[in-house]
């Protein structure tokens, strides 16, 4: 099979091959594509250096770690500063739409592109048909075959410069991390506060529930800043061939079809004849949908103790308002406090918030024998960090400048930033910045370390004809029928852009696991393969809609062995990104183990589409991997270690126990062997959470944010 790419949003010339035979695959992207220009679909932030002034607290990234903390903090009366590298796109039609997060993941106003290395070892790198290489003209190569003279860059990994960090992108999933993960932060610390039941109170003072029904209603909180549902089941019911897709899923996860569930498959039988390829008639839906809500209407926040042990078939609750279905994020929230006036017109709380503002490092007061973090030196301008598609890779372009904090610095800058800031500042393995000429403020060898990441790979089935839901869709290209629907519907006729694609989710524990689920596999109609620059404009396109993907994700990595480190004094370049995945990385048995729950979750996500009775007739052939490459163990295992990706880097800065070397931070989210200085993101957990990360960090906000007050009162 063979794309080419259309549409206004694309550049001319990106093309996309994909056979079954790996290396025919191959796609040319260039670093900065053209995109359409619009208006934004509401106000925000104009940039803005950092005013001239000493600030109480100054929080460094506004992303989900830092965006709430800052929000309370001014909350609670004090003056805080929040700086972020990027800018204020909270309102690009990428953003705001569910269903374009994969399209905001590659938007140039925002999209960080890092390039990482999966392996040390350059052989088995160069095996995994992502890889991106630089071309001699300057466009971007992914593939086996690269043209002479190209440099490579490694594996691409998408991030957001810009206000709301990756909540401007990522794909709205809003789920819980198990009760473990916070109890093994209690164990590893002695600090019984992160104890599981006191976490799901910041849960519930996060979250504004705006599900009509949500199942266990007790669980919920309904007044918090974060807007969650579920996308309308009539929707998905509205779609043969998802509906086949839904049973499929029900049958390899071994469901029983009775009640509702029967009848459901009744009535689409009866139905097939009259209405083959077209969407049922809303009316007639009231069957379907009872059908799909008793398999599907499982509340992932349920206080259930079994909650993370059961395996579960769910619609994943997603960020986003009912009936609203726009994307919900602590953007808003920041937004919302920094613009807040009284009724003087005066600015009601002191939160200023500066964009397009690098951090280069964190200043210190070394008079005492503790040095003190005071405040942070930055570089102005759009575009620094050489992350960011638009910035010179030659010229070292900012105006530099600095900024005091009268209590602390808060580091929020994200998972690969904020350790990157840390060495900057001399705080970090004293060797690595000797080598940069850092001077030296506290030798700290775990900041950079204990990089954990997931592993993921998708099985992707060809339908012998498009699904019907997507029909009128164009991707925002010229006459999207669907965006039309999505600004004027209401409610559940918005249409299909209420969904952020990844609706559907299984909750499995294979073989390998250690009491909680530790696969999950969600599945969206469309082809996708993994990150490489380009994949945004061509794994669902106005033309390509008869494809469907269950990604496969695995859980709690036993993988702790990657790093981040300095690749120049300069705080524009950015870090040398390692994973060092599996064998590389961890012992024989540790990778063993991960291996094998992946090959279950890709066996179940095979089985899933066998089952797949298309109740249109319609056929669905899987063809990524080739159907002799999952039926092999050995393979593959080739397969899996070749292609693994992941997008959910977190634990470079650990919280850990007292002596322990390698912890940076201590319980409070405190830089161990400095004052006045914490790191509150991805970075700060010492294990990488469940299954999905925003939440967890949402909710580690909100506790540094009590944690701080409280030591402030103390
Ligand atoms: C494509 C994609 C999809 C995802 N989907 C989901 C999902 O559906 N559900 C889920 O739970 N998780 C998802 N994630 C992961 C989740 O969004 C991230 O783990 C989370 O956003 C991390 O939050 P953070 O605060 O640690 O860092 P970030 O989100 O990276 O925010 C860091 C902020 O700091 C700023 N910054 C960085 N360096 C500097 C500097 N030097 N000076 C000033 N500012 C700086 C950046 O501009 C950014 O705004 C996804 C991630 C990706 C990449
Ligand atoms: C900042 O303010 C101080 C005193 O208020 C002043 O001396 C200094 O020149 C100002 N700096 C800039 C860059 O405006
Ligand atoms: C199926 O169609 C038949 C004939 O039109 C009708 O009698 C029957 O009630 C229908 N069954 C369902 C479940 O709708
Ligand atoms: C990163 O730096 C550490 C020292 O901090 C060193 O041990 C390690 O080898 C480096 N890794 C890479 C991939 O450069
Ligand atoms: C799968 O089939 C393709 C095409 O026939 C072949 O090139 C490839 O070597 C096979 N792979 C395995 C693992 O058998």
């Amino acid at each position: 099979m063979k794309f080419t790419v259309h549409g206004a949003l694309l550049c001319a010339g990106a093309t996309f091959v994909a056979a079954a035979n790996k290396d025919d695959i191959h796609f040319t992207y260039p670093r900065y594509p053209a995109q359409a220009r619009y208006v934004a679909l509401g106000p925000q932030l104009e940039p803005a250096p950092p005013a001239n002034k000493t600030y109480e607290y100054i929080v460094v990234g506004a992303g989900p770690g830092g965006s709430p903390l800052a929000a309370r903090l001014a909350m609670a009366g004090h003056s805080v500063l929040l700086i972020d590298a990027g800018g204020d796109h909270g309102n690009l039609r990428e953003v705001k739409i569910p269903a374009m997060s994969i399209w905001s993941s590659e938007r140039s106003e925002l999209t960080w592109a890092y390039y990482t290395h999966h392996y040390e070892d350059e052989k088995m790198t160069k095996k995994d048909r992502k890889l991106t290489y630089r071309t001699k003209d300057g466009s971007l190569y992914s593939g086996l075959s690269p043209p002479e003279g190209a440099e490579m860059l490694g594996n691409y990994y998408p991030r957001v410069g810009g206000v709301g960090g990756c909540s401007q992108h990522n794909a709205l999933i809003s789920i819980l991390p198990t009760n473990g993960d916070w109890n093994r932060i209690k164990e590893l610390t002695g600090d019984d506060s992160w104890d599981a039941e006191k976490m799901r109170g910041y849960y519930k003072k996060i979250e504004k529930n705006e599900q009509p029904f949500p199942v266990d209603a007790d669980a919920h909180g309904y007044s918090g800043w974060l807007k969650t549902a579920v996308t309308p089941l009539s929707l998905a019911a509205q779609d043969f061939k998802i509906i086949s897709v839904i049973l499929g899923a029900a049958a390899s996860a071994g469901v029983e079809l009775n009640g509702p569930l029967s009848q459901l498959r009744k009535l689409t039988e009866n139905l097939t004849g009259g209405l083959l390829n077209k969407l049922l008639p809303i009316n007639y839906l009231t069957g379907m949908v009872d059908g799909l809500a008793s398999l599907l209407l499982h509340d992932m926040s349920t206080n259930d103790p079994n909650r993370d042990s059961t395996p579960a078939l769910v619609q994943m609750p997603l960020s986003m308002g009912a009936p609203s279905y726009e994307r919900s994020s602590p953007r808003d929230l920041v937004y919302k406090v920094a613009t807040a006036k009284n009724p003087d017109g005066s600015k009601k709380y002191m939160l200023d918030i500066a964009t397009n503002t690098l951090v280069t490092k964190v200043n210190f007061d070394t008079t005492d024998e503790r040095p003190k973090a005071t405040g942070v030196d930055y570089l102005y301008g759009e575009s620094l960090y050489r992350a960011d598609p638009r910035a010179s890779l030659t010229e070292d372009g900012g105006v530099p400048g600095s900024v005091s904090a009268s209590r602390e610095v808060i580091l929020s800058a994200g998972t690969f930033n904020t350790p990157q800031i840390l060495k900057l500042s001399g705080v970090g393995p004293a060797d690595e910045l000797e080598k940069f000429d850092i001077p030296v403020i506290k030798n700290l060898p775990g900041v950079g370390t204990n990089l954990q990441d997931r592993y993921e790979l998708g099985v992707t089935a060809e339908v012998s004809s498009d699904f019907d839901l997507v029909q009128e869709c164009t991707y925002l290209a010229e006459g999207d029928k669907c965006y039309d629907q999505w600004i004027n519907g209401i409610g559940a006729l918005k249409g299909p852009y209420t969904t952020g694609g990844l609706a559907v989710g299984y909750f499995m524990t294979s073989s390998q696991a250690e009491g909680e689920h530790d696969i999950w596999v969600g599945g969206l109609p469309a082809i996708f393969q993994g990150y490489f620059p380009g994949y945004s404009t061509h794994i669902l396109t106005a033309t390509n809609k008869n494809h469907w993907t269950w990604l496969v994700l695995k859980a709690h990595t036993r993988n702790t062995a990657g790093t981040v480190n300095l690749t120049s004094a300069n705080p524009r370049d950015t870090p040398k990104i390692t994973f060092h995945n599996l064998f590389e990385g961890s012992s024989v048995e540790d990778a063993n183990k991960d291996l094998q729950a992946v090959v279950e979750g890709m066996r179940w996500a095979v089985k899933a589409i066998d089952e797949i009775r298309p109740l249109d007739g319609s056929t669905f052939t899987q063809v990524w991997p080739p159907r002799n490459v999952t039926d092999d163990d050995a393979a593959l295992r080739d397969w899996i270690a070749e292609e693994v990706w992941g997008h959910h880097a977190s634990c470079l800065c650990p919280m850990g126990a007292d002596g322990d070397p390698m912890a940076v931070l201590d319980s409070k989210f405190r830089v161990r062997g400095v004052e006045g200085l914490r790191v509150v993101d991805a970075s700060a957990f010492p294990k990488i959470v469940g299954t999905f990360p925003v939440l967890s960090i949402y909710m580690m906000s909100e506790k540094a944010a009590d944690v701080i007050l409280a030591d402030l009162a103390a």
